[in-house]
C-alpha cells in the first residue's frame, strides 16, 4: 500500500480533489468505454454474483468515465458509500480514515489507450470498475468499513505490512467460491483483461483456502500475476473472521513467525489447486 509522501501545497488536509469530469478528453472516455466493454463482456461466470450485481451501480445516465457525483448518489443509496478523487496515492492514515468513513478515494486520471494491459499506479478504471461494484455490496462494504478501521489501529502496532496482506490477497485479490465453483472479487483481477482468465484457468498458480494467519504471513507480487490466491467461502465468513478476531495479539504472534514466499504451500493448507508455478 502507500508509502509516506508529502501534501503539496494547496491540497486539502484529507488529499481530496474536484474529480472535474470535464477535463476528460473524448479519447479518456473512449479508453473507458473500450477497457468497459472488454472487461463487461469477459467477466460474466467468472465475477462473483456480488461483483455482477455491483457492475450496474456502476451503468450511470452517460457513458465514459463515471461522473464521481452521480455514482456516489447511487453507491450511498445502496450501501452508504462514496467515491472522493485524489491526484493519484495518498498515505496509509489517510486512505483508513476515508474507508472508515465510507468514502473510496479513486485516482482521478486515465491509462492512455497504449497502456489497456499493464499499468503500474492505480487509476480510475482501477479503482472504480474493479473497487465500486463490491462497495454496493453490503456486507462487503461493511468489511472495507471495518479494514478501515483495522488500517488506523495497526499503525499504532507497526504491524501495517501485515495488514497489507490481507488487503492485497481479499480486496485486490480475492476469489470466492460460488455454487461448487470459483469465481473472482479482487479489484485487481476484475479490471484486468489477462489475470482474470489466469486465477481462474490457468494451472500455474497456487489456490488456497482463505486462512487470516497464513495470508498475513505471505509476501505477494506487484509486478506480476499472483503466485497464490486465497479462496474465501463467502463474504459473511471473511467479514466475520476478521471484525471478530482482535488483531493485536495476532500481530505480537506474527512477529515471531516467518514471512512465507509468494509460491509457498505449507502444512496446514487447505489446498484447493496446487500450482505448477510454471508460466
Ligand atoms: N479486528 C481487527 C483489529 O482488531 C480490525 C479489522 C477488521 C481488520 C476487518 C481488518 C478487517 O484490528
Ligand atoms: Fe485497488
Amino acid at each position: 500500500m502507500y508509502s509516506p509522501i508529502e501534501r503539496p501545497d494547496g491540497l486539502a488536509p484529507d488529499w481530496t480533489i474536484p474529480q472535474d469530469w470535464a477535463h476528460y478528453s473524448a479519447e479518456d472516455h473512449a479508453v473507458w468505454d473500450l477497457l468497459f466493454a472488454r472487461q463487461a463482456r469477459q467477466l460474466p461466470g467468472r465475477a462473483s454474483k456480488a461483483w455482477l450485481a455491483g457492475l450496474d451501480t456502476l451503468r450511470l445516465s452517460r457513458p465514459g468515465i463515471p461522473d464521481f457525483a452521480e455514482l456516489s448518489d447511487r453507491l450511498m443509496a445502496a450501501t452508504g458509500w462514496q467515491v472522493v478523487a485524489v491526484p493519484g496515492l495518498v498515505p496509509d492514515d489517510v486512505f483508513f480514515d476515508h474507508l472508515a468513513n465510507r468514502r473510496f478515494v479513486a485516482g482521478n486520471f486515465i491509462r492512455r489507450r497504449d497502456q489497456l494491459d499493464y499499468l503500474q499506479e492505480p487509476d480510475v478504471f482501477h479503482d472504480v470498475f474493479g473497487h465500486v461494484p463490491m462497495l454496493a455490496d453490503p456486507v462487503f462494504a461493511d468489511y472495507m468499513q471495518a479494514y478501515g478501521q483495522g488500517g488506523l489501529r495497526s499503525l499504532q502496532f507497526g504491524a501495517l505490512h501485515k495488514l497489507a496482506r490481507l488487503y492485497w490477497y481479499t480486496v485486490e485479490f480475492g476469489l470466492v467460491r460460488e455454487d461448487d465453483d470459483l469465481r473472482i472479487y479482487g479489484s485487481g483481477i476484475v479490471s484486468s483483461h489477462g489475470e482474470s482468465i489466469f486465477a481462474l484457468d490457468d494451472a500455474s498458480p497456487n489456490r488456497i483456502g482463505f486462512d487470516l494467519k497464513r495470508v498475513m504471513r505471505t509476501e505477494y507480487r506487484i509486478d506480476d500475476y499472483q503466485r497464490s490466491y486465497f479462496v474465501i467461502p463467502d463474504f459473511e465468513t471473511l467479514l466475520r473472521a476478521t471484525t471478530e478476531t482482535d488483531f493485536a495479539p495476532l500481530y505480537r504472534e506474527l512477529e515471531a513467525l516467518p514471512d512465507l514466499a509468494p509460491d509457498a504451500l505449507v502444512a496446514g493448507d487447505e489446498v484447493v489447486t496446487r500450482g505448477t508455478q510454471a508460466r
